[in-house]
């Protein structure tokens, strides 16, 4: 399991990638200021994994970035790979049975119990992320 370095540069804010770190799928997604605020707006009522947002959002010294979010590509129901969507504050909906996680991949409603989890990392720096 060495880590994985990550050029984030090119990611625009409300951009979103999958790494690959031991053989598992990662997102990598930059958050706007609004995605941000839709996320912070959802409380300990709306979700059956209680987490605050801002646990869940890192922010890069020195960068003016809003926030961005790592967390695992592996829906925590059974695995699929959810879909990216655009709809503040879901972000993504899983295709296998409809699990829906907001932007920081907690989980809102369906099967899915628990938030997406995050993996060990680092920003090194304003453009590179270490997962691992
Ligand atoms: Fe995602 Fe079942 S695997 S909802």
């Amino acid at each position: 399991g060495e880590p994985v370095e990550i050029d984030i540069s090119s990611i625009e804010p409300g951009g979103v990638i999958i790494v690959t770190w031991r053989g598992k799928p990662y997102f990598v997604r930059r958050l706007t200021e609004d995605e941000i605020a839709a996320a912070g707006e959802l409380g300990e009522g709306d979700m059956k994994d209680w987490q605050p947002a801002d646990e869940r959002i890192d922010s890069v010294e020195g960068a003016d970035d809003a926030g961005w979010i790592v967390v695992s590509a592996n829906c925590t129901h059974l695995g699929c790979i959810p879909k990216t969507v655009e709809n503040a504050p879901e972000g993504w909906a899983c295709p296998c049975h409809g699990s829906v996680f907001d932007m920081t991949g907690r989980i809102l409603r369906g099967p899915a119990a628990i938030n997406l989890p995050r993996p060990p990392h680092v920003f090194a720096n304003e453009t590179t992320l270490i997962i691992g």
